[in-house]
Parts: structure tokens; sequence; C-alpha cells
């Protein structure tokens, strides 16, 4: 049996099958895998997540009890749940995705949405499902007194239900998100409000990357349920029960993304890039299309900075790596839509026949986004919303030289923000003339600031990030 267990909705890998049945393993993406997998294979730890593909499911089926490790896949202990395809659809898109994201990222168009109507009743019905399955696969496969660890805004309900089932598993909850304010949350229906905080408060610690959104959860549990919350102890109370609360940045591995970004797909990608951007200067972006992301705003940016300072016109190049995500969703596609006509209208404008202001890619390409992080002599991250934000981190560990434009409002900002340009992500003019001071920052600067951002980026790796929940799941509850 196994004594420590991560439970998340996107596993480490993912598969693709082909026409003739082949599978094809590849790794999960976004920012709470590349966090985990490096280090759960070396704590021995087993991953419980859901089946999001075809290919997967295929995978699950050929695999003893979703055991992929069992099947021979080079995965680490790795379970992987066969969630029937409309249940899981409606977990993840219509409440994972489009409420309670759409609730912690501040997203909603709120003259319009959300409709709270007999619907969405049928899809928190799934959500729940779909966090039972979790609860139930966890509560079979975790030894007397393991600890679990579960994952994100997919599984707030998971760690009450799996109590219930296991009294004598240590439990955490971590959100990779934003929490939002109260006034805010209190968007949901009060009885999904009230069971979304219940959910995690069953979890002996409740962790979150930064101070900020352990506030507000906090301030959450106070509002809604009542329940008495100690801020400087960091602890809620509520239903015969004691929470503690955790802070838990994330920062990345130094030493292993360098040594990725060394390889020689990243090399030939950067001699790609020196040849079409040649000696002009270089302002990067790499995201994934998500609302969150702020990615028009941040073209709107760059169209106010090539309109304030024509001298920079041919000596400039702005390249922005939007790569695709939650394409079910009409939102998304829209936004995708958007960014699209905003970076066209910026080339109608502004292209000369030997100088391209803006490459936009859709296009998912890992290796890519490492060399141009290397290039980078500006790299711009201005969310409207982020959890941390692991792009800010990234960049001034690979770019020599890169100066950071942040986002008050990524959680990164709380450790990289003495270091940054920090603006307000819905001021344009604000970001155009951030984006300048980056630009014309002097070398000696640039250099001392970006060392400050590397060494915070660097402070508090996946390792230390795991084993410090780990350790806060050693402290005496009873
Ligand atoms: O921000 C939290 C997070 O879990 C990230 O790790 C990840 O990038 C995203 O949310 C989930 O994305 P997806 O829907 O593509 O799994």
């Amino acid at each position: 049996m196994n004594s420590v267990l991560v439970a998340s909705n996107r596993g480490p890998v993912s598969f693709t099958v082909s026409d003739d049945g082949v599978l094809t393993m590849k790794r999960g993406g976004g920012g709470l895998v590349s966090g985990l997998s490096g280090v759960a294979k070396d704590y021995g730890v087993l991953w419980v997540c859901a089946a999001l593909s075809d290919g997967d499911r295929s995978a699950v089926r050929q695999s003893p009890s979703g055991r992929l490790d069992q099947a021979g896949y080079d995965t680490g202990a790795l379970r992987m749940l066969d969630i029937p395809p409309a249940t899981f659809h409606r977990a993840y898109n219509a409440v994972a995705n489009s409420t309670l994201w759409f609730v912690n990222h501040l997203l909603y168009d709120i003259p319009n949405a959300p409709i709270f109507g007999s619907r969405f009743q049928r899809e928190w019905e799934s959500y729940r499902d779909y966090n039972r399955a979790f609860a139930l696969a966890l509560a079979e496969e975790a030894g007397h007194g393991a600890r679990v660890m579960v994952q994100d805004y997919h599984l707030t309900l998971t760690p009450a239900m799996l109590r219930a089932e296991r009294p004598d598993l240590r439990i955490a909850h971590f959100s990779h998100t934003p929490w939002a304010p109260p006034e805010y949350f209190s968007l949901l229906p009060d009885a999904v409000a009230r069971e979304v905080l219940e959910g995690i408060l069953a979890a002996d610690h409740a962790g979150f990357l930064t101070e900020r959104w352990a506030a507000a959860f906090m301030d959450c549990c106070e509002r809604l349920l009542g329940a008495q919350v100690d801020r400087a102890g960091r602890t809620v109370a509520h239903g015969g029960r004691t929470t503690r609360v955790g802070v838990h940045a994330l920062g990345v591995d130094g030493e292993a993304l360098w040594a990725r970004a060394c390889e020689p797909d990243v090399e030939s990608h950067m001699a790609a890039l020196r040849d079409e951007v040649g000696d002009r200067k270089l302002i990067v972006r790499i995201d994934r299309t998500e609302l969150s992301k702020n990615i028009v705003r941040g073209l709107l940016a760059y169209r106010e900075f090539l309109a304030a300072h024509p001298e920079w016109h041919g000596r400039v190049i702005h390249l922005a790596f939007a790569y695709p995500s939650r394409h079910d969703l009409p939102e998304y596609r829209e936004y995708t839509a958007s960014v699209q006509r905003c970076a066209q209208e910026i080339e109608d404008e502004y292209a000369t026949e030997d100088w391209n202001p803006l490459i936009l890619n859709v296009n998912d390409d890992y290796p890519r986004s490492l060399a141009a992080y290397r290039l980078a002599d500006v790299l711009l991250v201005n969310p409207i919303r982020d959890g941390m934000n692991l792009v800010a981190k990234e960049g001034p560990v690979l770019s020599p030289r890169c100066a950071l434009v942040l986002s008050r409002e990524a959680g990164a900002a709380a450790e990289l923000g003495a270091h940054a340009l920090v603006v307000n992500p819905y001021d344009v003019i604000d970001t155009a003339g951030a984006l300048h001071r980056a630009l014309v920052m002097p070398e000696d600067e640039r250099r001392r600031r970006r060392d400050s951002l590397e060494a915070a980026a660097t402070a508090l790796p996946p390792q230390k990030w795991l084993s410090a929940q780990l350790d806060a799941l050693n402290y005496d509850f009873s």
C-alpha cells in the first residue's frame, strides 16, 4: 500500500491514439504538472489522475486497475481514472473550468453570467461524481495513516469524501489558482459555495501559493460559513475540526530547466529565431491562450508602445506565443480569435517590407519556448489574475539579460515584484510605458535585477514545495 499519494485532474503523461490503434505517450502540460512531475518519482508518490482523452482511456483499459506503471509505462506509480466521458465533461469543462476557474480568476462578464439554473444542478452532480471517483480510488490505494495531497479546484470535494471513507488518512488540499474575495465567491449558489469550502476544510491542511489567496480563502470561510478564523495562527475552525492554512510558493528547478534548455532541439530553435530577429530587441510572452492571461491587452499595450515610440520601429520584435488551451469552451475559441485579430491589426498598421513587428505563434512548442526565453530582452507577463505564473520565474532563469514586466495581480509578484517592472494589467498605457522602460534599462541595472529575479525564482523549487507540504501533514492534528 502507498504512504504518499497525489491526486490531480491532469496527470504527468497523456496519450494519443493513431488510426491503427497505436498509443503514443507524451508529458502532460500546465504549471502543476511541470512542478510535480520532476519530484513525484523521487518521493515514491502514487499519482492518481483522470483520463482526459480517448488515448488516455485506451491506455487505462489496457492497464491493470488503471495502473499505467504496471502496464509497463515509464510514468512512476500512476493510476488513471476512466471516468465516464459525459460526467468528466460536465465536471471538468462546465464546473471546474467554466465556473470555479471563472470565480477564482474574476472572469465573469457579470451582466450576462453566471446563471445558475437546472442545467448547472446536473453539472454540479457530475462534479460530485467525479470528485467521488477520486476519493474512492485514493481510499483504495492509501496505506494506513498515509498522506494524501489533493490538488486544485477540480477536486475541492474530494477531501471531505475521502475523510468519510478513510478517517485514518492525513489529507492536504492545495489550490494552484488564486482565491476569490467573499463578495465574488458568493456569486456561487449558497449551497455550492458552502460545499466547496467545507470540502476543502475536511483536509488537515489547505495550501495556497501566496498570502493573498490564503487570506481570501479564510475570509470566505468566515463570511460564508461563519467559521472561526485565526489569521495570525492561520487556522480555520468549523464543524468541530480545525484546518491549518499554509502558504507554499512554487518556484522552478533552475538546474533541471537549464539542462533541458541546452539540448540540441532548443539550440536549433535559437539559431532559427536569431535569423528571424537579427540584431533587433526581443519582447517575449509565453502563455496558454487562457482568458486570465490577458493576451489581448498585452498586444494592445505593444501597439500603444509602437504608437508612442516611433524610434523603435524596425528595431524591436514582439514574439508572442499563445498556445492552444481548453478549446472545448466557446469563450476560449472566441478569445483565441480576438488574439489573432488584434495581432493582424498590429501587423497591418506597422509591418514594412523588412520589418515584422509581431510574431504570433499559436502552436505549442516547448523547445521553441525555451529558446525564446534564452533570447529575450524583455519578458511580458500581464495576467488579470494568476495563482503564481511560472513563466515569470522561468524567463529570468534562462535569459541572461531579460527585464521582467509583471502584472501586480500575478501571485509571482509577491516574490518577484521588487525586481520587476510591476504593472496594472488593465492599464495598457502603463504596460506600454513599462515595455519601453524595460527596453532602455541600463545594462548594469538589467543584470542586477535579473540576478535577483533568478534567485527569487529558484528559492522554492518543486522539491521544497512538496516536502514542505508533506511536513505540514506530519503536524499533530489531534
Ligand atoms: O493554475 C492551476 C492549473 O492546474 C495549472 O497547473 C494548469 O496550467 C491549469 O490550472 C489547468 O489547465 P488544464 O485545464 O489545461 O489542465
